[in-house]
């Protein structure tokens, strides 16, 4: 808690007072949104105290502050993922900071394979719920009372109302928008054959390696979340092939324009 209350401390020093209503964590190929940010600072990860630094090339480590849809926003560009060797704690800090300096709704998207048939390379997915297949939460050890219970609880971890909202934007928009089931696995190596299969039998409709832990962290503090994965490569028996991350990223960008303007629309109905 201490560690916490120092980074937003050093933040709101940096950012002169400015206040973030939204917190935006941006996924793997998807940091583009920011270009539609007015940016009014950015701070390098590495220059906060105690917060993890990136490791990942296609994720480039800094906090941003500035107005989306004139409203004000702090977006992650890049995250902290399990398999980069962070603590779960590590995973969730700049989530936790997020609270800390005012956010009151957050927003997270990723990359995922696609395990429901029915679904494209390049769709957008709005998470109605998920599974939690890492091995560990942010929430095990002792409580942190000044940020939430004990025992969360998660039967809508998914902000019903944004979902809702959400599927409008799209129809008027004139694009589809699936609705699913995320489940979050340790990586780095993509699944198995067998392992797509179960993830699929078990009721998975996407899987990646992220999203879970910061959700989680939010639900425990009482945030509201909105969270859409981008099909990055389907996962079915019939569709699955080799990934390369240069795949995945080409279906990020194809995705992107869809996922900025629908994260961008939301903020300005909330
Ligand atoms: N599995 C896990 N994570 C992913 C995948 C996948 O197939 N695609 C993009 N992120």
């Amino acid at each position: 808690m201490q560690q916490l209350q120092e980074s937003a401390a050093f933040i709101q020093q940096q950012v002169e007072g400015f206040t973030p209503e939204f917190g935006i964590i941006l996924g793997t190929g998807l940091g583009g949104l920011v270009k539609e940010i007015e940016v009014q600072y950015s701070l390098s990860y590495a220059d906060i105290p105690n917060f993890p630094v990136s490791t990942v090339e296609s994720h480039s480590g800094r906090l941003i502050f500035g107005t989306l849809a004139k409203r004000n926003v702090v977006v992650m560009q890049g995250r902290f993922h399990y398999y980069e060797g962070y603590t779960m704690n590590q995973v969730v800090f700049p989530v936790r900071v997020m609270k800390l300096l005012g956010v009151q709704k957050l927003f997270v998207s990723n990359a995922a394979g696609g395990l429901n048939p029915q679904f494209e390379t390049s769709d957008l997915m709005v998470l109605t719920d998920h599974i939690n297949l890492l091995p560990g939460n942010p929430l095990v050890g002792r409580n942190l009372e000044e940020l939430g219970v004990r025992f969360p609880d998660m039967s809508e971890v998914y902000d019903e109302k944004m979902i809702r909202q959400a599927m409008v934007i799209a129809e008027d928009a004139d694009f589809d928008l699936q609705e699913g089931v995320y489940v979050s696995v340790p990586g780095p190596m993509l699944e198995t054959k067998a392992e797509y299969r179960y993830l699929s039998m078990i009721g998975a409709d996407a899987v990646g390696m992220s999203t879970v832990p910061e959700v989680i962290a939010a639900r425990h503090m009482d945030l509201p979340v909105f969270a859409i994965s981008v099909i990055t490569d389907m996962c079915t028996p019939d569709r699955i092939k080799k990934v390369a991350l240069a795949d995945i990223l080409e279906a990020a960008a194809k995705a992107e324009p869809r996922m900025t303007l629908l994260i961008r629309e939301l903020i300005r109905q909330q």
